[in-house]
């Protein structure tokens, strides 16, 4: 598949604990890591959902301090991150856990760079501009979507300018991510398929990047293979723990891949439309990713086919029964097809798939109305110069990603 593959690193330090109650040893992990006043950041949701209690209480079982900030909105910003720092400075604060989703770990990440440089993060906006290690971060997910615990990136609103920053650095990957599937139990179905769906971005994303390889590929399509078989079920029965930890599993992996192969144009029209409209990261995400597939399918067929021939093979009915949508389509269109005819299987999958979540792959369905032609063109300008764009596998111009967005409008 690769011929003549240029040398590449595969970068992915932190260490990843996983399983039902990890979470609770939170106490002994502070230990490892030679720290001993922790700052928790955290949401008010989580909070009164219960969820960061037992790890509180873990922590206080261990004799140590606490401090916490557990105001993060959704989609945070600069706001947060600032008075997250100053917690973390006035009480001599020497490790950070983030309990939360995307939004919290981002936050948590952002902060780490204004109180270990003792700085405005703001100044270390865009990428590899950090030069030296900051205090460790631990980083707990309670949703299984954004893969922010294994990343080396973080994207924080500045509510002023409308639009989103993007901090890139070796530094922003947390020390240890804890996989705790009990934490997640009480996310509501239409997160868990927004999330769901954006770890789904990131595989195939990641899988089509320019800068994809043999290990980001591999972890790509497994992450890509478990999504189809648990999210459904986990979207349905939110309390099963072998589905939310198979799901929260196949995100981290989708994090892991993303991190080290890119997005593509999907995220940089995500990343455009959440920070003008304010939605959600994965439903945006769920909107355009067929749109955008079917743009990158004259020079991503390769892959798609691959997903696609991958994803035939598995025994769905096991996973989804023989009734469902997905299982149909597999059965209906296994035998072989050409590797264009195969790409295309893919795709209509996907969008069979997102359906099957309960989302409508089009703007309106996510709020977006009264979309004025001179608005997308704006709308397209401003996504061509996103950071994710860079890694897409076919260049696209203002009016190409002005297409996209009519046709996902
Ligand atoms: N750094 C990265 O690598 C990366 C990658 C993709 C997305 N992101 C960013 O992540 C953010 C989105 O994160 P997200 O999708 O995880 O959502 P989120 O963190 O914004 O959370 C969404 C909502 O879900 C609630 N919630 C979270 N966990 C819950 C649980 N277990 N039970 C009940 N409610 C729960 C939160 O309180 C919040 O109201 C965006 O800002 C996006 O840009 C970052
Ligand atoms: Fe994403």
């Amino acid at each position: 598949m690769y011929v003549n593959m240029q040398p590449f690193l595969f970068h992915s330090p932190t260490k990843i604990l996983i399983g039902p109650d990890t979470a609770l040893s939170i106490a002994e992990i502070i230990s490892e890591l030679n720290a001993k006043t922790p700052l928790i950041i955290t949401d008010s949701n989580l909070r009164k959902a219960g969820i960061v209690e037992g790890i509180i209480s873990a922590i206080k079982q261990a004799n140590l301090p606490i401090h916490i900030f557990d105001q993060v909105p959704p989609d945070s910003d600069l706001e947060s991150v600032e008075k997250a720092v100053q917690i973390a400075k006035q009480n001599h604060c020497d490790i950070i856990i983030a309990i939360g989703g995307g939004s919290v770990i981002d936050t948590a990440k952002v902060a780490n760079i204004g109180i270990s440089l003792s700085a405005n993060a703001l100044d270390y906006e865009g990428v590899n501009t950090i030069t030296c290690k900051l205090m460790p971060l631990i980083a707990i997910p309670t949703t299984a979507g954004t893969g922010s615990e294994v990343s080396a990136v973080a994207v924080i609103k500045d509510k002023k300018q409308k639009s989103k920053l993007l901090f890139g650095s070796p530094f922003l990957f947390p020390d240890i991510a804890i996989l705790d599937p009990q934490l997640l139990i009480s996310l509501p179905p239409k997160l868990t398929a927004a999330c769901g769906l954006d770890a789904l971005t990131h595989s195939i994303e990641a899988l089509s990047a320019l800068t994809a390889n043999y290990i980001s590929d591999g972890l790509s399509l497994n992450s890509m293979l478990l999504m189809f078989k648990h999210l459904l079920t986990t979207i349905k029965d939110g309390s099963n723990i072998d589905t939310r930890l198979a799901t929260l599993v196949a995100s981290t992996m989708a994090g892991l891949a993303f991190t080290n192969a890119g997005v593509g144009i999907v995220h940089a029209l995500s990343h455009t439309i959440g920070s003008r409209y304010g939605t959600h990261h994965g439903l945006t995400n769920a909107v355009f990713l067929p749109y955008g597939m079917q743009f990158n399918l004259d020079v991503a067929k390769a892959k798609y086919a691959l997903a696609w021939r991958s994803l035939a093979a598995q025994e769905m009915e096991k996973y989804l029964g023989n009734e469902s949508a997905i299982t149909k389509y597999i059965k209906a269109n296994k035998s072989e097809a050409d590797e264009k005819e195969a790409a295309q299987h893919f795709i209509n999958i996907v969008k069979i798939f997102i359906q099957e979540c309960g989302i409508s792959i089009n703007l309106k369905s996510i709020g977006i109305t009264n979309l004025k032609d001179e608005d997308i063109l704006e709308l397209a300008n401003i996504a061509s110069t996103d950071p994710a764009i860079m890694f897409n596998p076919k260049e696209a111009s203002v009016q190409e990603i002005a297409k996209i967005i009519r046709e996902a409008y």
